[in-house]
């Protein structure tokens, strides 16, 4: 081995948890162009549709295997009230959206639409209820209306619009940030609610309900511990425990600050690594809400939802500001390659993870032209993509003995190497990420506890950090096939570019 190159460890027989597919989980919020003109462009658009439902959106996010779709917020949740998404859609009540831009909602989006999506994404629903504008009895027929079968007020209700079969949900979010948008409470305040939401969100046959309770806002450890601490205080020993099943976590990552969040696609290196520090921020916070969890749950019953991350850019020039729209670079790809390392690394207790958000807004995977209609797939996507085969699969440790190497950021130092590992149907998957703005890194692995064969390896990598894709240059980001990677014996040696996120997999014998 050359003295550069990194020396990492893998027991590939030594299977550590299941990182859960649902961490590669999305968001669809009512939000600027998201779900209208992203989503959803209604059964009369030129742009081919099933019941108003882009199919070339749906085609890309399949090729995800999307494993689920949080909706309809966000803040939007906590102002949204379902009774007014259904039915005939010129008698649904229009609102205003107050969050996102001022605009009008027609509604002409609601439950039906949305589980018509999912159903044609063959994904698994998330709904995020509303608790700080609505109230408990609200949510509970909402949970009825979609998953009771047989004859009861609701059931009957949805059976008049259309849909006899009650749909499966699993996921139900008991309101969203609820210490801002979700109605400003304190920690104590809204334990209680969640506590009362969640005994009304029933279990109807063999559906069974996967309550999140809105969780901390970045380090706010003490609601963690609010929440974790009402959850165990229960006085009647009839009722389901626990009584809610996960945790949410909130975290962006920005350049700047909230006035100023740096722009998308103009930034300078220095920028660049302080972006990158703030994302690997995740596996602090991840570790110190865990912590607190341990204390409470030391059998990891409760899991975390990371149900917002990404990164937050000021909004492009000469569009709404209430619409987050934003480009994706190279520098996007690898926050979210970033993340991902992160994510596996806390397959124990994580559960599930939602970028935000998936089309037009925030670090999508997808922007949609609003004239031309023609769709972009962002660099941000191609790491789903190379990625997917982490989904369900048993993460593998990976050891670096003599580090990685590191580069001082902002006062701290930023690891600018990094990896992670899983396996699954007999076989192995690594992914690495040389952050480092300027130089190649190699990478050699010592593959210990089984032998690899039928290697692919595919990088993703561009001229710039800036690097993006738009309408004129679709594939200015996209993953290529990569010849960096030589197998000798055991040792898996892998040629990292500058900037890039790179994928070797391959069967294990
Ligand atoms: O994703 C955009 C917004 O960010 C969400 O609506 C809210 O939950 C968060 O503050």
């Amino acid at each position: 081995m050359s003295t550069d190159a990194v020396s990492a460890v893998i027991n590939v027989d030594i299977e550590g948890p299941k990182i859960s597919k649902h961490v590669y989980g999305h968001f669809a919020e009512h939000l600027g162009r998201c779900i209208y003109g992203g989503f959803y462009v209604g059964e009369d658009s030129d742009i081919p549709n099933v019941r108003g439902i882009r199919l070339d959106v749906v085609e890309a996010l399949r090729a995800l295997d999307i494993p689920n779709l949080r909706w309809p917020g966000g803040c939007f949740a906590d102002e949204y009230h379902w009774m007014d998404g259904i039915g005939p859609k010129e008698d649904r009540a229009v609102m205003v959206n107050t969050h996102w831009g001022g605009v009008e909602e027609n509604n002409h989006f609601g439950t039906h639409e949305f589980m018509d999506l999912c159903e044609l994404l063959e994904t698994e629903p998330y709904i995020s209820g509303n608790v700080g504008s609505g109230t408990v009895r609200e949510m509970s027929e909402w949970v009825e209306y979609i998953t009771r079968e047989g004859d009861s007020p609701m059931a009957r209700l949805r059976k008049q619009n259309g849909r006899e079969e009650p749909w499966k949900v699993k996921f139900w979010g008991l309101g969203n940030e609820t210490w801002g948008c979700g109605g400003n409470m304190t920690a104590e305040q809204y334990a209680m609610d969640a506590r009362k939401y969640a005994t009304y969100c029933r279990n109807y046959g063999d559906n069974k309900l996967y309550r999140i309770a809105a969780g901390a806002a970045d380090a706010d450890y003490g609601w963690t511990e609010t929440l974790m601490k009402q959850l165990s205080h229960l006085g009647c020993q009839r009722v389901e425990r626990p009584l809610y099943q996960a945790l949410s976590i909130h975290y962006y990552t920005i350049a700047g600050d909230w006035n100023d969040k740096g722009a998308a696609t103009v930034f300078t290196d220095d920028e660049y690594y302080t972006t990158m520090l703030k994302a690997n921020r995740t596996d602090e916070l991840l570790t110190g809400h865990a912590n607190v969890m341990d204390l409470y749950d030391p059998k990891k019953e409760i899991g975390i939802v990371m149900d917002e991350w990404g990164t937050w850019w000021n909004v492009e020039p000469g569009t709404n500001p209430g619409f987050l729209y934003q480009q994706n670079t190279m520098r996007d790809a690898l926050v979210a390659s970033l993340h991902f390392d992160i994510f596996h690394k806390h397959a124990d207790r994580l559960i599930m993870a939602n970028i935000a958000q998936t089309v037009n807004v925030l670090q999508a995977m997808i922007l949609t032209d609003p004239d031309s209609g023609a769709l972009v797939l962002t660099p941000t996507y191609h790491v789903f993509q190379m990625n997917k085969g982490h989904q369900d699969a048993a993460s593998l440790r990976v050891d670096t003995p003599a580090g990685v190497p590191t580069r001082e950021v902002d006062g701290k130092e930023l690891a600018t190497v990094s990896v992670s590992a899983s396996r699954k149907d007999g076989r192995l998957l690594v992914s690495l990420s040389n952050l480092d703005a300027g130089a190649a890194q190699d990478v050699e692995i010592d593959l210990r506890g089984g032998g690899l064969g039928d290697l692919e390896s595919l990088i993703l990598t561009a001229d710039t950090l800036q690097s993006h894709n738009t309408p004129e240059q679709l594939e200015a980001v996209a993953p290529q096939k990569h010849d960096g990677v030589t197998l000798d014996g055991s040792k898996l040696r892998v040629h990292l570019p500058a900037h890039s996120f790179v994928t070797v997999a391959g069967a294990l014998a």
